[in-house]
């Protein structure tokens, strides 16, 4: 059976003292008899507080927002997906649209940093996701195949399994602009597939696959009743308890 997961992707907000709050709502919060696993991707200096603090309940866990497709060395300011793994992270978000966008990164690079990731025992959260003009030119679906084709479809069966896909539409991210529940389940569909033609039957139902762009408490549970919609990557409402408590609440 896939899991379902809820990711809070946090991307560069909140100073140390209100992560640590919200960590402790969310925690404190939550019903233990959910049966989602709850994921928190703070900022790099955060990392190894939050997987402290989330050692006390299994269903919660920590996930970075990048690694570097370097492995260790002179590389002023970047940090190894070994480093992360040391600091107790389970998972590495790679591959998000603000990166693609405002950093450039082509899916070859995407590439070398999931192999490191994997290498480091790291799980992998990868963000896949079309522009509106893609969409308005029915080109989203060739675009997402593209992008796991180049970035994913070397790994073998086992290492696929410790990857997680999150369907981003850009122009849904931010936005207040959702994904209808049709349009997402649509590309989910076809993602899943994807993988079942590529592998197998166990590697494509075993798969999660995460909507992400303004995801809230009010669209949720539509989404997430999709049936291969497997949660979310939240980003606005993840940062703050009672939102991003509902959404978890939504399955
Ligand atoms: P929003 O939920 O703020 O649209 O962000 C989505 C996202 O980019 C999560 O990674």
């Amino acid at each position: 059976m896939r899991k379902n997961i809820v990711v809070a992707n946090w991307k560069m907000n909140l100073v140390r003292s209100d992560a640590l709050l919200l960590v402790h709502e969310v925690l404190s919060n939550k019903a233990d008899n959910i049966s989602v696993n709850v994921v928190f991707a703070p900022s790099y200096p955060y990392i190894y507080k939050v997987a402290k603090l989330c050692e006390i309940n299994d269903n919660f866990s920590v996930s970075s927002q990048d690694c570097s497709s370097r492995k260790q060395g002179a590389h002023t300011g970047e940090v190894s997906a070994e480093m992360i793994a040391s600091c107790g992270a389970e998972y590495v978000i790679l591959g998000h649209s603000e990166r693609r966008i405002k950093f450039n990164e082509s899916n070859e690079q995407i590439k070398h940093k999931i192999d490191n990731a994997l290498e480091n025992n790291l799980k992998v959260i990868f963000c896949c996701g079309e522009s509106l003009q893609q969409r308005d030119s029915e080109l989203h679906f060739d675009w997402v195949e593209e992008q796991i084709k180049e970035s994913i479809f070397h790994l073998s069966k086992d290492q696929v399994k410790c990857v997680t896909i999150a369907y981003e539409p850009i122009w849904a991210i931010g936005t207040g602009k959702t994904a209808s529940a049709v349009q997402a389940q649509d590309m989910h569909h076809f993602i899943r597939n994807l993988f079942e033609k590529k592998y197998d039957n166990d590697v494509s139902d075993n798969l999660s696959i995460l909507y992400g762009g303004s995801c809230n408490p009010n669209n949720a549970s539509q989404l997430f009743s999709q049936k291969d919609i497997d949660g979310g990557l939240i980003g606005g409402a993840s940062l703050h308890s009672d939102k991003f408590l509902a959404i978890i609440n939504s399955f």
